[in-house]
């Protein structure tokens, strides 16, 4: 189940601010999602950013009065309106924001507005004073109390000089909100434990022992529970990803601060999943000063790391427990050998080392083996689908359990 725009049909409708400006890019982004992408804008709007942009990077004609073009104009919003899986309105003047809250239609978008049932998102964007006015507030109250979701703008320096509230949010943030709207919530509440990236065992303070996890399999899952419902903590070695939105980060270092952080939010957590690629081995001294490369020959001694995984299995009591198998040959055998060893719920295999699979790619090719011997194999697919599945079989299980 891919929760991202591909075939969605929304309207985006643009208001008269001088935030309008980013409004292309966050169209860019949901077309090249596979949104349809059809834009209502307001007079005024125009003044700030022209008709001809939207038209080109939507591929779709562009709403600005309902009686522009004989008579399409007069049944078009009732149209779109009714194919519409979302709406959203970027950015959102006060102006706008009151005639939604009051039920006024005098232009294209508030009149579109009435008759929008699907879901519908306002991004308030003006000058900090307009934005904390009590009748700005209290026309928001009534848009949140109707069903709208307000997403709240950023504080910062704005076009008017103003340093607060009322900068509307970047592009990416704006469609990622949106696309957790389109998500349906099957992990509402579920509080779910994800470790993603490498780790990285120090050598003396300018080296390392480390291996080339990128993080992108584990973040993928992190963003895809949170937009499903779930309360989503990452525990994360060093990557260069962004944090997704809405998850609460704990960033670590070492294996060893990778198990303390996992072992002390285990217990308040009913899912739990390790994709990280913990080294599996760490030099038994770390040298207090650059080693110098006098010798010939540098030998280190190193220590096994605790297994994590296999330690979180022995503590288990109602979490569901998830692991990965990264392996160059014999999957099934490992996988399997590793689901039993470390008492887990599910294991996804995945052979790494290839193009298409496995660390720092954007694909994965993976198969879910099970405790009763079961398994399903997919083909290859970008991270964000690998999630979706795996949380799929994941949400079936927390179904068939709270049935028990
Ligand atoms: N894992 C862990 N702690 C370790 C090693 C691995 O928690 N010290 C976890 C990984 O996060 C993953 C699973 O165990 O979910 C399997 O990791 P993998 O690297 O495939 O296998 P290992 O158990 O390390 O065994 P091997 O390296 O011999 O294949």
């Amino acid at each position: 189940m891919p929760c991202i725009f591909q075939d969605k049909n929304i309207v985006l409708g643009v208001c008269g601010g001088i935030a309008a400006y980013k409004i292309p890019e966050l169209l860019r982004i949901l077309v090249k999602q596979g949104a349809s992408v059809k834009v209502i804008m307001t007079r005024n709007a125009e003044a700030f950013i022209g008709k001809v942009t939207f038209e080109a990077l939507s591929g779709n004609p562009v709403c600005v009065s309902l009686f522009e073009e004989e008579n399409q104009g007069a049944i078009r919003h009732i149209a779109w309106a009714q194919e519409s899986d979302a709406v959203i309105i970027a950015p959102a003047t006060a102006n706008m924001i009151g005639k939604l809250a009051n039920g006024i239609a005098d232009d294209a978008l508030s009149t579109f507005m009435l008759a929008v049932t699907s879901h519908r998102i306002i991004c308030p964007a003006m000058n900090t004073n307009m934005y904390e006015n009590r009748a700005v507030q209290r026309n928001m109250d009534i848009l949140e109390s109707d069903g709208l979701i307000i997403l709240e703008p950023d504080a910062g320096e704005l076009a008017c000089g103003v340093t607060g509230a009322g900068r509307l949010p970047s592009p990416e943030y704006i469609a990622d909100r949106l696309g957790k709207q389109l998500c349906k919530k099957d992990l509402f509440h579920q509080k779910i434990l994800v470790s993603a990236g490498p780790t990285m065992e120090p050598i003396d303070p300018v080296r390392f022992i480390s291996n080339h996890s990128s993080g992108k399999m584990g973040y993928a899952i992190a963003k895809a529970a949170e937009h499903r419902g779930a309360d989503v903590t990452l525990v994360s070695g060093p990557t260069a990803l962004r944090a997704p939105i809405g998850v609460h980060m704990i960033h670590v270092k070492t294996a060893d601060e990778m198990a303390e952080a996992m072992f002390e939010n285990m217990e308040t957590s009913d899912i739990v999943i390790k994709v990280a690629a913990v080294a599996d081995y760490k030099p038994n001294v770390q040298a207090e000063h650059k080693i110098k490369k006098k010798d010939e020959k540098l030998i280190l001694q190193l220590d096994k790391n605790m297994d994590i995984l296999k330690a979180l299995g022995k503590r288990k009591t109602h979490q569901i427990l998830v692991g990965f198998a990264a392996e160059t040959q014999d999957l099934d055998t490992h996988a399997m050998e590793k689901l039993q060893e470390k008492n887990l719920d599910m294991i996804v295999g995945n052979i790494v080392g290839n193009s298409e699979s496995g660390f720092g790619t954007d694909t994965n090719k993976v198969t879910l083996y099970f405790p009763d011997g079961k398994k399903k194999q997919f083909p290859t697919m970008v991270k964000d689908d690998v999630a979706n599945i795996l949380l799929d079989h994941i949400a079936e299980k927390v179904t068939v359990d709270a049935e028990n």
